[in-house]
């Protein structure tokens, strides 16, 4: 059967309250169109329309060149948004689904059951239904006595008794396309919000003698998101999914409410993942790592064995059995090998480290290509910006920097040479050699007593903060 889609996300959006498009907005990791486009791609639909008019460049950005897009220039309604796309429609005998923006949790799944319940029953059209426990704000769906859809309510055009109905409509529906162009053609605006709505196609094909029916889903499929609570709820329920998902692959995760895991991630068996671990965008973790707590990666891998915590890693790859934190910052373009060290308050930029090489406390390493088993001291900073251009530091296999230097790029430390603590490097250290380069010290004897200087034996107390904390 020949299967067009046509999705609405021309709505303004307006119990969003934001100055962006509703549906270019975030939820679990990603722009909430494109969960739908997601499982629209499930379906194997040859023809994509997307309506578009409020803020349609951020609506366009989002979904990218492969997808086509008719305006929608006045949002008059659904039915309305769908009539836009009738050039694209004519002529064609299949089925056409419609698919709202603004509801992320649909499933690939769903929408081919309810394209077979379509294709079986001789239907003009099938929506997907659910049933609420709250269902405000959801149109419903009004059944005779023997069960047959009548037609659709708005909840705001509702009689006191059709609010009490549980059943409400998805927005995702299936229709036979020629009858769904001549139910559009008649459709009017005569309702509470003076809009052209698409459920009235219903009552019309009914009306025409048509049958149609209902797909009943999960609630938790078919929610919509409309303000920023729907948005967060939204993002909850997808980031459960995704964590159950990995917890059946194998993974650990201690408290699945405080991790959030992007739906493109993988993670190995074993790893386990501590409370407020973010994981995001192409992002890799092997297996048996420990990450966490209060860590963000984002389009990193990192292989088996390594422990991260209480840090951030962004476009970088680190190696197997590595400790990172905490409180580490692994930027771009870095690359470390195996068995590193990286500890607190260390910060690595478009630097290669070597396998068994270690940073344990303060340290900057930039620009740099680090060698095996290079020990960094507390406090190590390469320099690698004179404020017009950026240079290169290269470590070589097994240096020992001492604490508080300073490596002023470019400049090349040689294998097995020693720098002592304190100094200022500017000129390369040749191979087993030790540079110091720091002002000799001076003591002044009895300085103390002769300026006056010794310092009082009263001890002062902290200040202590009011209101007792
Ligand atoms: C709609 C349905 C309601 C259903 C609910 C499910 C109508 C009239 N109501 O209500 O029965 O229970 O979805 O979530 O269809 N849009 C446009 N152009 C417009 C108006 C809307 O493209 O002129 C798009 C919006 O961007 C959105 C989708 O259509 O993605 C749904 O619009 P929205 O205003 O959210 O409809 P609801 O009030 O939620
Ligand atoms: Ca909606």
């Amino acid at each position: 059967m020949d299967v067009c889609a046509v999705v609405m996300a021309a709505g303004e959006g307006k119990r969003m309250n934001t100055r962006h498009s509703k549906v270019a907005q975030w939820a679990a990791g990603r722009p909430i169109i494109l969960w739908v486009a997601k499982a629209l791609h499930g379906v194997g639909a040859k023809e994509q329309v997307y309506i578009v008019g409020h803020k349609q460049e951020e609506v366009r950005a989002v979904l990218g060149e492969d997808v086509a897009f008719v305006l929608q220039e006045k949002q008059l309604g659904t039915g309305h948004a769908v009539m836009q796309a009738t050039p694209f429609l004519e002529g064609r005998n299949g089925c056409t689904i419609v698919l709202p923006g603004d509801a992320p949790l649909i499933t690939s799944e769903t929408l081919r059951a309810a394209i077979e319940l379509f294709e079986k029953g001789d239907y003009a059209a099938v929506v997907v239904s659910a049933i609420a426990d709250d269902p405000t704000g959801y149109g419903r769906l009004v059944r005779d006595p023997d069960g047959n859809v009548t037609r659709i309510v708005e909840d705001r055009d509702a009689t006191d008794e059709e609010k009490q109905i549980k059943e409400i409509n998805s927005s995702f529906y299936c229709f036979r396309t020629p009858l769904l162009i001549s139910a559009l053609g008649r459709i009017g605006a005569q309702n509470a919000q003076k809009e052209y709505y698409l459920p009235d196609t219903i009552e019309i094909l009914i009306s025409d003698g048509h049958k149609f029916g209902a797909y009943i889903a999960p609630f938790d499929e078919t929610r919509g998101v409309n303000d920023r609570i729907e948005l967060q709820q939204a993002g909850k329920i997808l980031n459960r999914k995704i964590c159950a998902r990995h917890m059946k692959n194998g993974v650990e995760i201690i408290d699945t409410e405080t991790t959030w895991i992007d739906d493109t991630v993988e993670i190995g068996k074993d790893s386990v993942l501590l409370p407020g671990t973010i994981l995001r965008g192409n992002t890799k973790i092997g297996e048996d790592c420990l990450i966490g707590e209060n860590t963000r990666i984002e389009d990193s891998i990192v292989l088996d064995g390594t422990t991260v915590e209480n840090s951030v890693l962004r476009t970088c790859v680190v190696g197997k059995n590595c400790r990172i934190g905490p409180f580490s910052h692994i930027r771009p373009d870095s690359v470390l090998g195996d068995n590193i060290t990286i500890g607190a308050y260390v910060e690595v930029k478009n630097s290669t480290v070597g396998d068994y090489s270690r940073a344990r406390h303060l340290t900057y390493i930039g620009d740099a290509q680090v060698g095996k088993n290079v020990n960094f001291g507390c406090g190590t900073v390469t320099c690698n910006y004179d404020g017009l251009d950026k240079s290169a530091c290269i470590i070589r296999d097994n240096v020992f920097i001492g604490g508080n230097s300073n490596l002023i790029s470019p400049v090349t430390l040689n294998e097995n040479s020693y720098i002592a603590a304190g100094s200022t490097i500017t000129d390369d250290v040749p191979e087993l050699s030790l540079a110091i380069a720091r002002a000799q010290q001076i003591n002044k004897d009895n300085w103390v007593v002769k300026k006056d200087r010794l310092r009082s034996s009263k001890l002062i107390q902290p200040d202590r903060r009011r209101g007792g904390i």
